[in-house]
């Protein structure tokens, strides 16, 4: 399966990018194919609610930034994993940003080969995930119908173990 992780942490070596590097370790050893792009090195502006891309831009995004990048990988991304950390008891703006951005190629439908979505988070304090979680299951599981593929926290038990677990399981 092709699977997109989005790194909303803009520090390389931060809990967010060792997650993700577990996962994607487990995950291309059981053969799937990962690309993670670091949407804070990214240039990716937020959404204007201009709705060109349910008019005549029929899904293309008015915009021209690296948000093309990740709506071509959306094309045929089989399952996508929200990776970042927690910043006032929610996602990063950055990642927050492209979620907004999804509103071309994601709303009011996902594409056909979308089937699955998880979410990766890490944060200085526990019990802080609420926001994010509420996002996770309304978004994408509810609105968009999308399979729940996992949801770990560095305040779990044992998180690294199970976000292998849970890579392997995909
Ligand atoms: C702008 C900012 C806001 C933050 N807000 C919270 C918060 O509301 N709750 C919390 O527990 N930690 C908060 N933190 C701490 C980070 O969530 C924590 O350091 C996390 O591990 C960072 O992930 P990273 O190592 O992947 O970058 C904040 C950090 C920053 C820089």
């Amino acid at each position: 399966m092709k699977v997109l992780v989005l790194n909303g942490s803009p520090r390389p070596n931060g809990i967010t990018a060792s997650m993700i590097s577990v996962f994607k370790e487990a995950a291309e050893n059981k053969g799937h194919e990962v690309a993670v792009i670091d949407v804070c090195r990214k240039n990716i502006k937020g959404c204007l609610a201009c709705e060109f891309c349910h008019n005549k831009g029929e899904g293309r995004c008015v915009q021209k930034d690296d948000m093309e990048e990740i709506h071509a990988h959306l094309k045929d991304t089989g399952m996508l994993v929200l990776a970042s950390p927690i910043y006032y008891h929610g996602i990063s703006g950055q990642l927050k940003c492209v979620i907004d951005r999804f509103y071309a190629s994601l709303y009011p439908k996902a594409p056909e080969s979308l089937k699955k979505a998880a979410m990766l988070l890490a944060s200085g304090d526990p019990d802080m995930y609420t926001g994010a979680r509420f996002s996770f299951d309304g978004d994408f599981l509810g609105y968009l119908g999308l399979e729940d593929g996992g949801f770990v926290t560095n305040h779990d038990e044992n998180f690294m173990e199970k976000i292998r677990q849970m890579a392997e399981t995909i």
